[in-house]
């Protein structure tokens, strides 16, 4: 093996910055036509009456439609884990659910002119007051029906723990709404075959869910429904569920006959589809006078729309991360409300959680005065807290050690406003982490051809990451070829069915299900040799064959015989190896399999402005093997840039009496851009692990976004003595 490990620059690299590689918006069909989307005003009520009158007569217009005039979906249910983004299902009838629902859709030649008409179309309202949440509702809030994992939990006693501890901490942290933001909006190109085919070619984390999701709500047969998205210009879990618009496109498509391309614009990413709800959640510790943890309660609320009960298990950091003796508790509630569906964003759940319990460790860390990677040192724990299993692997104390060490912690004062550089505070701060590790089912075909060459096939998908890169590796080095023989298609349903691109994922498991797969291929070519047409090397054992440089050789007799010229003696043209990758669920598992990371943030305050500088930053992580150091350490600064845009930056907000998201574009929604971020320092240290993947690895995309935000808190607490508890970290908070 020598690909795995390499740091190997991207297959796709050179298309995607020549401009060769193509995204869903630049997939041009012949006879296309445009749809626009116009949306309501007000975000609670009905429509009453809707004139299309001018906008029907406008130029180029094919087709103006409307809740009397669109065809009819079938309603869906949802569910955590379901492709459907959210069940409400817009131009059905004349309700209003929330600010920006779909309430006609203009199809015409333009763009330009699809959005013009619909300009032109006169609606009237009957509008009721929004429910708009305020952190306050927090009380108020219920446990939905729907539920991907428990909503609360229970070990030992964490109530009697906290009665009793020697000292306690509890406190209440919020986090405002975000949006994804990813470069590339989405959209949506639909075309209907003469024999009754679907294709769309859609913006999405998820081709097999999108083409499952319209199969239900089109009543068409999922065989008769093509997905395709080859490239992905960011999804950050917006693009991981199905929204309406792609099912509004679908439908578009069949009223006009004609293919109809549907591009969100930047806008309509504030309101068409999902977004990462708000938090309150409230933190209680319970420790000893040492700092070891005796409870840990966590409590978490998020809103959700008034259709769907979307739960943001932001508690979960809790099950998983620290031991404590006595017990822990954890629960979550929605409040149900005026706003469409939220969803899973840029390492949903851990990345809030985090925030309120490793903030809540470091008032913990002050309040026993014990240092506060120490502490974490202290409280760890090698037991899964919540299931009772062993971790598989659970390097924390490497995490903590070693980046501690890399970032200079020993050099700290502890005391908050004592570390200064001229007129600018100092502070330094760390967290740590826990990761939900995915173990899902995935398949994907490996083509062996007459040139020495191999094809990859899965309906997987690289959501710039690097998976057609670092499945190039793996294939390569299973296959005994060069990465150059080895080319990888993703992102056709046509493909064998892989999983979406969420939950970091795609490396332990889609990739996994590519390893069966080309040693499924390896096998036949070795059988060959041994039994096949002439065989070279007739009579050895399977298991004396070695495969390099696209040749099979027994060393034992010096004989050797390339792909090539053994598919050429056997008549093939080609070899295939199906891979088929179907592990038990991670929770049904004998360990429990979680990825770690300690961080390490330190920032510059300029004590007359309130701002905020990251100036220096160490992540250490145990995310297993490391498939390609290189796209690893690419995918962790960019989890970095995340946490630092979730402390510092990104809020998306709320009109209290529109209950509309005002930010529309990036001038109205901060994200951080190169001049916010210093050289980001980043370290693996993890080992393969079996329990996590064949190939030895655990999630490690989003593990990189979590606790960037209490680093950076904690950091600033160091340096100005202020404890933020509400993200962002703005200035009007530490003047
Ligand atoms: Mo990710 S938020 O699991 O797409």
């Amino acid at each position: 093996m020598n690909a795995i490990g390499q740091p190997m620059s991207r297959v796709d690299g050179r298309r995607k910055v020549t401009g060769g590689a193509r995204y869903t918006a630049d997939i041009s069909l012949p006879g296309v036509a445009y749809a626009a989307i116009v949306h309501s005003r007000i975000a609670n009520g009905r429509t009453v009456s809707i004139d299309t009158t001018a906008a029907g007569q406008a130029r180029g217009v094919l087709a103006v439609l409307t809740h009397q005039n669109m065809p009819r979906m079938n309603p869906v249910p949802w569910s955590h884990l379901h492709p459907q983004g959210q069940t409400y299902l817009p131009l059905q009838d004349d309700r209003i659910h929330y600010a920006g629902q779909p309430v006609a859709m203009v199809v015409a030649e333009t763009l330009d002119q699809a959005a013009y008409a619909g300009t032109l179309i006169k609606i009237e309202y009957e509008a009721d007051r929004p429910v708009v949440f305020r952190p306050a509702m927090a009380k108020e809030a219920v446990e939905p029906a729907q539920r991907m994992w428990p909503l609360r939990s229970s070990v030992g006693d964490a109530e009697k723990a906290i009665a009793d501890a020697a000292v306690k901490i509890e406190q209440t942290y919020t986090m405002p709404d975000r949006h994804h933001n990813p470069m590339e909006p989405h959209a949506t190109l639909a075309v209907w075959d003469d024999d009754g085919t679907l294709t769309l070619y859609d913006s999405t984390q998820m081709v097999v869910g999108t083409r499952k999701l319209a199969s239900l709500v089109l009543g068409v047969p999922e065989e008769t429904i093509n997905v395709v998205c080859e490239f992905l210009g960011g999804g950050f879990g917006g693009k991981s569920w199905s929204w309406p618009h792609t099912l509004l496109a679908a439908l578009a498509a069949k009223v006009v006959k004609r293919p109809v391309r549907l591009p969100l614009t930047r806008a309509q990413m504030y309101s068409m589809v999902g977004h990462q709800a708000a938090t309150v959640q409230t933190i209680v510790l319970g420790s000893d006078r040492d700092g070891k943890l005796t409870g840990i309660r966590h409590d978490s609320v998020n809103p959700t729309s008034v259709f769907d009960g979307y739960v943001e298990y932001a508690a979960v950091a809790s099950r998983h991360l620290w031991g404590a003796s006595g017990g822990i508790s954890t629960s979550h509630r929605v409040a149900y409300g005026n706003r469409n569906t939220p969803v899973v964003l840029r390492a949903p759940m851990e990345a809030q959680g985090h925030f309120a319990l490793e903030s809540a460790m470091d008032e913990l860390a002050y309040a026993t005065g014990v240092d506060p990677v120490e502490l974490r040192l202290r409280n760890n724990t090698d037991t899964d807290p919540y299931s009772g299993r062993p971790f598989s692997t659970r390097a924390m104390g490497k995490c903590l050690t070693e980046g501690a060490a890399r970032f200079g912690w020993d050099r700290r004062t502890p005391k908050p406003r004592s570390m200064r550089d001229g007129h600018y505070l100092i502070g330094q701060g760390m967290a740590a982490a826990v990761y939900t590790h995915w173990r899902w089912p995935a398949k994907a075909r490996v083509t062996l051809d007459g040139g020495g060459s191999a094809l990859v096939e899965a309906a997987a998908h690289d959501i710039g990451t690097g998976t057609y890169t670092v499945m190039a590796q793996v294939a390569a080095d299973t296959l005994g070829l060069t990465p150059d023989r080895v080319t990888v298609r993703l992102g056709d349903t046509r493909l064998p069915e892989s999983h979406p691109a969420i939950g970091s994922s795609t490396v332990s498991n889609a990739t996994a299900a590519v390893m069966l797969a080309a040693q499924a291929a390896r096998e036949k070519a070795v059988l060959l040799a041994l039994t096949g047409r002439d065989a070279l090397f007739s009579g050895a054992a399977p298991e004396d064959v070695m495969i390099a440089d696209g040749r099979l050789s027994l060393a034992r007799k010096n004989l050797n015989i390339t792909y090539a010229e053994l598919l050429a003696r056997n008549g093939l043209s080609s070899l295939v190896g199906d891979g088929n990758y179907d592990p038990v669920e991670e929770v049904k598992g004998p360990k429990a399999v979680f990825s770690f990371s300690a961080v390490f943030a330190e920032v510059r305050v300029d004590p007359d402005l309130g701002l905020v500088r990251l100036s220096r930053f160490v992540g250490a992580y145990d995310a297993g093997r490391i498939i390609n150091p290189k796209t690893a350490r690419s995918q962790a600064i960019g989890g970095i840039i995340w946490g630092v845009g979730q402390a510092l930056l990104e809020q998306s907000e709320i009109d209290s009496t529109l209950g509309r998201f005002v930010n529309r574009n990036y001038s109205g929604y901060l994200v951080p851009t190169n001049a916010d971020i210093p050289e980001l320092d980043t370290l693996f240290v993890g080992e393969f692990d079996q329990e996590g993947s064949p190939l030895g690895s655990k999630g490690l995309g989003e593990l990189t976004a979590v606790s960037v935000a209490p680093a950076i808190a904690n950091a600033v607490y160091h340096a100005t003595g202020k404890r933020i508890r509400d993200l962002p970290i703005t200035v009007e908070k530490l003047l």
